[in-house]
């Protein structure tokens, strides 16, 4: 059996901060095997850069999943070929740089593969998510230890990709609406389940900027540039139990800590 922790998107230098406070104490207290963080909004809420990548080096993480916002800071994508950790949705055209799967090894050398998907609902057009699951799926043989990150706004979709992958991954773990849903899962056939895991940055906001500016943009229909919020600071994710052999979880738990003030 190996533990697997799924941090949620990271927002901006609070969420950082928690990872930095708080990342490798969670990871010896639940004795975790293979960290994955979601770093689409990490560079001021909108995409990564290279120094906030090697900002992170220094900590227990061996995959990177992204998102929409994953194109936002050019030094980044210029450079997208020395980060093959790193994976954007696989489902973006054909062309663009990056990759939408890694396998990576545990310790111990269990493989872990972990793919990302975007959903398609009210989210930027990409190919159909559930067809790229199966051509993606059908190329992953080294491992059965799959995670799969749905990248979407629509819990709707998100549920049903969980349902699609059901017995055919070890976890469908939801990211892009920053807000943790209570319905962490193990669905049928083996395959834990999460509609969102939750942001890591600053939860006294709107999904981590100033409410300030956000409500501007609501109340105005006007631009305003969104700052990042900093009070009520939490890393948050989930934690999956897996057997590596067959690739089922048996279990899964929302990781909730609170940074003090
Ligand atoms: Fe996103």
């Amino acid at each position: 059996m190996i533990k697997i922790l799924y941090i949620g998107d990271v927002v901006g230098q609070p969420g950082r901060r928690a990872l930095h406070e708080r990342l490798e104490r969670v990871v010896d207290r639940e004795r975790i095997d293979f960290t994955i963080v979601n770093v689409e909004n990490a560079a001021g809420g909108f995409g990564v850069t290279e120094a906030i990548m090697e900002e992170l080096s220094e900590l227990p993480i061996n995959a990177y999943t992204s998102g929409n916002h994953i194109w936002d800071k050019k030094d980044f994508v210029d450079n997208y070929e020395h980060y093959e950790h790193v994976v954007r949705p696989a489902n973006y055209p054909a062309g663009n740089p990056g990759k939408g799967r890694v396998v990576r090894a545990t310790a111990a050398g269990v493989k872990v593969a972990v793919l990302q998907l975007m959903g398609n609902v009210f989210m930027p057009p990409c190919d159909n998510p559930f067809h790229c699951a199966d051509r993606e799926l059908r190329e992953i043989t080294e491992t059965k230890v799959i995670v799969v990150d749905i990248h979407g706004e629509a819990s709707s979709e998100k549920q049903a990709m969980g349902r699609y992958l059901d017995g055919r991954v070890s976890a469908v773990l939801g990211t892009h609406t920053h807000v943790p849903t209570a319905d962490e899962r193990l669905l049928p056939n083996g395959t834990a389940y999460q509609t969102d895991v939750g942001m890591t940055g600053a939860y006294d906001s709107v999904i981590g900027f100033r409410p300030e500016e956000a409500l501007h943009r609501f109340l105005l229909n006007t631009p305003k540039k969104l700052e990042v919020a900093k009070r009520d600071i939490r890393l948050s994710g989930a934690m999956v139990e897996v057997d590596e052999t067959t690739g089922r979880a048996s279990r899964i738990v929302r990781i909730s800590e609170k940074l003090d003030d």
